[in-house]
């Protein structure tokens, strides 16, 4: 058996985590050979609920759960983490814009990433959910200096699963046969599902589907699927969006199958002339623990419209919280390198750890 790993998590005792909690407490998020330590973060006024979740996590009496510990304190709650959940964040109010919403969340995430720079493992890897979740991430990574801005990811996994669950759905192939589809851009309404490079059965997913359908029907259906959710059950995805957080972290930290790519929210290195430095959703091939960029995909006109706006509603929220995105770490984001030799995204601040670090299992210090 390995030594355990740590994984902090915020929001612990909110709606997505109680799906996600028993899942990863299962194995499905690292290995069924991963012992893992659940360090729970909450607000203080939700901690008698937390602890009522982990009398459920110990009375299922998982054997790969090594131990849980809660925490009302962020930064007690990330030390020595090798994975951080920040899915805790103050949810959209009613007739609150997203602008609202933005700054309202922006320093907590300006505090929870200057801690995890301090305080969680070196080779943490960090994901947010918690929304606006591109910027909540960008505003996290900007304020961690001491550590690569490719270990800090946004959460669009749930868009790409809804992509090809709703085509799976719409054509009858199942979801499994539905393969490099895309999602560019934010975790918003200007997401833009690409379809263009996808297959069904191995075959060109395009021609097979109605043309007026994909543009006029099954972007929109992606896009607006968050709300659609939120008006039938009264409360916004839990269940799918714990699925989407289990893929991401699975897939960063085992890779990806070979005919396929998953789409995940990182720091633009200026692929397809999407602006450096915002956090942008890509195609993504994982390996060793890394992802690199999908290259040399067509972008036809109608997608480069569509991929434009959502560059422009991230650059728009940029500007929204720019006293939080410290000078000094505006240079290590826009300059990334990429290094020929292993075809992976380095970072020029030379953070990044070599390829046989990652290899290790035993990563408990
Ligand atoms: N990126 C995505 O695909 C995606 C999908 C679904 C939901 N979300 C977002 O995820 C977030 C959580 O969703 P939910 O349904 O679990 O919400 P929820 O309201 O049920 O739970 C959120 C929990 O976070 C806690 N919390 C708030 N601020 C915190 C902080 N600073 N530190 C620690 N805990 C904190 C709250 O006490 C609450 O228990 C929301 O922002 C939601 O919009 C993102």
């Amino acid at each position: 058996m390995k030594r355990p790993v740590r994984i902090a998590i915020t929001g612990a005792a909110g709606s997505i985590s109680h799906s996600l909690l028993f899942k990863i407490a299962t194995g499905e998020m690292i290995g069924q050979d991963q012992p893992v330590i659940l360090q729970l973060i909450e607000m203080p006024q939700a901690m008698e609920p937390l602890r009522g979740i982990a009398m459920e996590l110990e009375d299922c009496a998982f054997p790969l759960l090594h131990s849980i510990s809660l925490h009302d304190n962020f930064e007690e709650g990330v030390v020595g983490a090798h994975y951080v959940l920040l899915i805790g964040a103050k949810p959209r109010g009613p007739g609150m814009e997203r602008s609202e919403l933005i700054a309202t969340n922006a320093p907590i995430f300006a505090h929870q990433g200057q801690a995890i720079n301090k305080l969680a493992n070196r080779d943490v890897k960090v994901l947010v959910v918690g929304n606006p979740a591109n910027t909540n991430a960008l505003i996290a990574s900007r304020n961690a200096p001491d550590l690569s801005p490719a270990q800090f990811t946004a959460l669009t996994r749930l868009d790409h699963n809804r992509t090809r669950g709703i085509m799976a759905n719409h054509t009858g192939a199942n979801p499994k046969d539905i393969r490099r589809v895309t999602v560019w851009g934010n975790h918003s309404s200007t997401q833009f599902p690409d379809l263009h490079h996808a297959t069904i059965y191995g075959e060109p997913a395009l021609p097979q589907i109605d043309q007026d359908w994909y543009r006029d029907t099954f972007i929109e259906k992606i896009q607006k699927r968050g709300s659609a959710i939120i008006d039938a059950r009264g409360h916004s995805s839990a269940a799918s969006a714990a699925q989407a957080i289990i893929n991401h972290m699975h897939d960063w930290i085992n890779g990806t199958p070979e005919n396929d790519w998953v789409s995940m929210g990182i720091v633009s290195d200026g692929s397809y002339g999407i602006e450096k430095g915002i956090i942008y959703s890509f195609p993504v091939r994982c390996d060793y623990g890394r992802y690199q960029i999908v290259q040399g995909l067509e972008i036809s006109e109608f997608a480069r419209e569509k991929m434009t706006l959502s560059e422009q509603e991230l650059l728009t929220e940029m500007e929204t919280v720019k006293d939080l995105l410290p000078k000094e770490t505006g240079e290590s984001h826009r300059n990334l390198s990429v290094c020929l030799r292993s075809g992976t995204t380095l970072y020029d601040d030379g953070i990044s750890l070599p390829k046989k670090q990652y290899l290790q299992t035993d990563r408990v210090r």
